[in-house]
């Protein structure tokens, strides 16, 4: 059984919507970011501080190799930027992406400290939101808004295109 990958940028809720997917699609979940911090045992800022980006990157790799069939993966928003997991995803799975405007993610992560590429100033969110939505687009299987839909709204919507 094929998996789901949901993918986007950060703060697009891909962590909500995976849970939120489960009870109606019978597969496993997994959190990409949850499975690298349990795995090194380090919160992701920190694992940025000491390791670096890189380090992290090898281990979403690693991670995307290790899942097993029939999960819904909440990927981080960097899973785009390395092209082996693009096509790891690509052949063991859907890739759904969750669309939120770059204003709403400003909302949404107005006081979060725990995202490291996000504490950076306001051009360089602007061109890394810019850069990734173009990557996120081109290898979606399906394209979800979120911005302005409940949670619900949003899962029912990805149940609908997955039946299709
Ligand atoms: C990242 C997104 C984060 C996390 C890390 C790097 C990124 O995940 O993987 O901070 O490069 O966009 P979320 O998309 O769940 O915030």
């Amino acid at each position: 059984m094929k998996n789901i990958y949901l993918i986007g940028f950060m703060g697009s809720g891909k962590t909500t919507i995976g849970s939120c997917l489960q009870p109606f699609l019978q597969k496993d979940f997994i959190d990409i970011d949850q499975w690298i911090e349990a795995k090194v045992n380090m919160k992701i800022p920190t694992i940025f501080a000491t390791k670096g980006e890189s380090f992290f990157r090898k281990y979403e790799t690693i991670c995307l190799k290790e899942i097993s069939k029939n999960t819904i993966v909440a990927t981080g928003g960097g899973i785009v930027e390395v092209d082996e997991n693009i096509q790891l995803m690509k052949k063991n799975g859907t890739l759904i992406y969750l669309h939120t405007t770059f204003d709403e993610i400003t909302k949404r992560l107005k006081s979060n400290t725990t995202r490291p590429l996000w504490n950076a100033p306001i051009d360089e969110r602007i061109r890394l939101y810019n850069r990734r939505i173009s990557l996120y687009e081109k290898h979606a299987d399906i394209i979800v808004e979120t911005t302005e839909k409940t949670s619900e709204h949003i899962t029912k919507e990805i149940v609908k295109h997955l039946h299709e």
